[in-house]
């Protein structure tokens, strides 16, 4: 199969580390004409360069914080004024919060984890729904398998995502008529900054981490970001035609694997 994206315009969200910046990475490669987005101006630069090496087509790079009203229309108004249309939005970007329901956490980390996670998807997405309609493009959400998974000390991140999830849903069914696709892939654990960032691990204890979550893997590895980045590849595109309203699981079975040690993902 071929996959061919050199007259379609991709915006991808959190495209300035991990996953974000592989399946970036991808969509360079297949000719596409991007919108990347993220907060870290120096690292999206960084992507953005790399991502016009593979193509020369040079990405459009928006500095903005999607938790905020204004960073989710700036990237809507520049992304359209820039390219004038959009083919497929990939709503990627995220942040980890991981506590319990006993513990003491602050009220300002799980409306910061909902204003990015939730909020600002279905923000960005409103605004460039009409976008998407006029070329019946589509729309890939970046879930996680914590989604459906219940381990103590996913609170309240897993919450966002089954929220995600069901964003899917519902908006795929608006949107069929209209000939729009939303999915959502649902990714296990993938090497990326991540858990780094929720846990505060050193790269030691990062790497740690993957050896002993590997184990309970059941096909025995994590993900790395190219492995996500080609299933959105192969659902944004025409191969997948039909395909909406579904989530897909890449995770080598983790998601069978049985709770998640309590103490897993708590800062170190
Ligand atoms: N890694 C995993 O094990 C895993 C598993 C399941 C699902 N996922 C999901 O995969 C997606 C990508 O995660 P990742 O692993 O690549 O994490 P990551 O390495 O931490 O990257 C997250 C990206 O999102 C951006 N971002 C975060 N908050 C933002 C905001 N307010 N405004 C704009 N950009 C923002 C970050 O950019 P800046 O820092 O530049 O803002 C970064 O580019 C997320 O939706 C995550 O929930 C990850």
């Amino acid at each position: 199969m071929d996959y061919d994206f050199s007259n379609k315009v991709v915006l991808v969200t959190g495209a300035s580390a991990g996953i974000g910046e592989a399946i970036a990475l991808l969509f360079a490669k297949l000719g596409a004409k991007l919108s990347l987005v993220g907060r870290n101006e120096a690292n999206l630069r960084a992507v953005a360069a790399e991502c016009e090496k593979q193509k020369g087509v040079k990405p459009l790079a928006i500095v903005a914080d999607l938790g905020t009203d204004e960073g989710v229309q700036k990237t809507a108004k520049e992304t359209l004024d820039h390219f004038k249309r959009l083919d497929v939005l990939v709503n990627n970007a995220a942040i980890g919060v991981a506590t319990y329901i006993l513990h003491d956490t602050d009220m300002q980390l799980f409306d910061d984890v909902f204003r990015i996670n939730v909020r600002g998807v279905y923000q960005l997405t409103k605004l460039l729904a009409p976008a998407l309609i006029e070329t019946k493009g589509n729309i890939v959400n970046i879930s996680s398998v914590v989604a459906t998974m219940v381990s103590v000390g996913s609170l309240p991140y897993g919450m966002t995502k089954a929220a995600l999830d069901h964003f899917t849903r519902l908006v795929s069914l608006e949107l069929a008529p209209k000939g729009v696709r939303v999915n959502s892939i649902s990714p296990g654990i993938t090497v990326s900054e991540f858990v780094k960032r929720v846990t505060g691990f050193s790269q030691d204890q990062y790497l740690e981490f993957l050896k002993t979550f590997s184990k309970k893997i059941p096909m025995g590895e994590p993900c790395v970001g190219d492995d996500i980045a080609r299933m959105v590849v192969h659902i944004a595109s025409d191969h997948s035609r039909l395909v909406t309203g579904t989530v897909v699981e890449i995770d080598g079975a983790y998601r069978f694997s049985g709770p998640t040690p309590q103490s897993a993902l708590q800062k170190k």
